[in-house]
């Protein structure tokens, strides 16, 4: 018989898109409900408390009273050497990226520098309750060995790269393209499918990498098919001019990337702020995903993300939500929802509580493609989650005199709080492969 564990509590996940099907039918929610995990750290069963005591009855089980338990949440895109530059003054992106990014990222050629900042970094998503990120390293390889063997120490399921960037940044911070093809190529053998690490190649962006360079970006591509692809895409429109004024060839954006065959189902394309109806269905064609970086967005003056019309019926795109830290303001993804839906109301739309919630979980799990192994409670997956206190403060607490809904118009509600007011102090404790990776006191 092998050691199993159980949590019981009040538990919301998502069993569909709710912004395609309805969305009673989307969440599912127990207040009083039973999570029971294997020694692997794996779902073994899920359900009402009252339907599983007595199955369960000899399991050790952790009861947390007064929270809500979420799937960890999802960020799918962010810098981790940009973790000591946030709150860069003044600047809208390229201005921001020479000034600012460019000089922070230079000291990552130092491994143990590198090290130390994705410690940080790291106990910073567990402490707002982020379990797997896709995530930006260096241009230096030894910054992608420093984050990754950070993420292998901790058991966590994040995908990174170091970034190849051959023009347009100082010497210093340029490879070549074909130093950025070996280079990555030595990393994906090191790195992916290690433990729960995998691989994202990661040209920075079309502005900083040569025709030749996303070229053989494609290669790897075409060499490791299971590997991601990461980028920035159509964040500023200074930005779309200068890839306009690079590539002249090119039919826009999109297409720098596509016509190195960097359009693909494990695609996550940053932003797309500046996106065409066009470019909208080609990502939906290619199955590709958006991370949605709401924060940075408003802070670089970038603009607002039509997540209508990703999340359109005739071209639906997958879509996640990014921090984008350091060019967003926050690690929490509860502050990051809160943002959304503030995107969404200026352009007089409403991002409801529950799509915010799937956005931040499950919908974040199916961007990465990761849907099948993680992003909700489903038996069989991996058991990342979260302890929410929706009392965490007193406003919170004034706001939520009830801290367990029992119908699902208190759930709306209760959800909506976490949406717009949450944040680290929200995070009551994070679990990991089904272990304690953090908690408050
Ligand atoms: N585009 C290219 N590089 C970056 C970056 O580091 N941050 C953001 N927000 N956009 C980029
Ligand atoms: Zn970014």
């Amino acid at each position: 018989m092998p050691i199993m564990k159980a949590i019981r509590s009040a538990f919301l996940d998502f069993l569909d898109d709710p912004f395609f099907v309805p969305e009673a039918e989307s969440v599912r929610y127990f207040s009083d409900g039973l999570l029971v995990l294997n020694a692997e750290g794996k779902i073994h069963d899920f359900g009402a408390y009252a339907d599983l005591r007595d199955q369960y009855a000899n399991v050790p089980t952790t009861v947390y009273r007064d929270r809500l338990i979420l799937p960890g949440f999802i960020d799918t895109h962010i810098h981790f050497p940009q973790t000591t530059m946030m709150a860069a003054y003044g600047e809208q992106l390229l201005e921001w990226l020479n000034k600012y990014t460019f000089p922070t990222e230079r000291k990552f050629q130092d491994k143990d520098y590198a090290r130390e900042v994705a410690d940080l970094f790291l106990d910073e998503l567990l402490r707002n309750g982020t379990t797997t990120a896709l995530v930006f390293a260096a241009v230096f390889p030894q910054s992608a060995d420093a984050f990754f063997e950070a993420a292998h120490a901790r058991n966590l399921r994040m995908i990174s790269g170091k970034v190849m960037m051959d023009r347009n940044a100082p010497d210093e911070l340029c490879d070549t393209a074909a130093a950025s093809y070996q280079e990555t190529k030595a990393l994906i053998e090191k790195w992916h499918q290690k433990g729960r690490l995998l691989y994202a190649v990661t040209p920075r962006f079309a502005v900083t990498s040569t025709p030749e360079q996303l070229q053989l970006a494609g290669k790897l591509l075409a060499e490791y098919p299971d590997v991601y692809l990461h980028t920035h895409l159509s964040e500023n429109v200074d930005e779309v001019a200068l890839v306009k004024e690079l590539f002249p060839d090119r039919q826009g954006y999109l297409d720098t990337y596509d016509q190195a065959g960097l359009v693909q189902a494990k695609s996550v394309f940053a932003h797309g702020v500046q996106l065409t109806a066009a470019e909208f269905a080609r990502l939906s064609e290619a199955e590709a995903a958006i991370a949605f970086c709401p924060t940075s967005n408003l802070f670089l003056g970038s603009g607002l993300f039509k997540i209508e019309q990703a999340k359109s019926l005739d071209y639906p795109v997958k879509v996640g939500l990014g921090t984008d830290v350091g060019a967003g303001t926050s690690f929490s993804m509860l502050q990051t929802t809160n943002e959304a839906y503030k995107v969404a109301q200026l352009r007089h739309q409403k991002l409801s509580p529950f799509k915010a919630l799937f956005l931040a979980t499950l919908g974040g799990a199916r961007a990465l493609a990761l849907g099948d192994i993680l992003g909700s409670f489903e038996p069989g997956k991996e058991a990342d989650f979260v302890v929410l206190n929706p009392q965490a403060t007193p406003l919170m607490a004034l706001r939520n005199p009830q801290p367990t809904a029992s119908t699902l118009e208190a759930l709306t509600e209760l959800a909506f709080s976490l949406v717009i007011m949450g944040d680290d102090r929200t995070v009551a404790a994070t679990y990991v492969m089904g272990e304690l990776a953090w908690a408050q006191e």
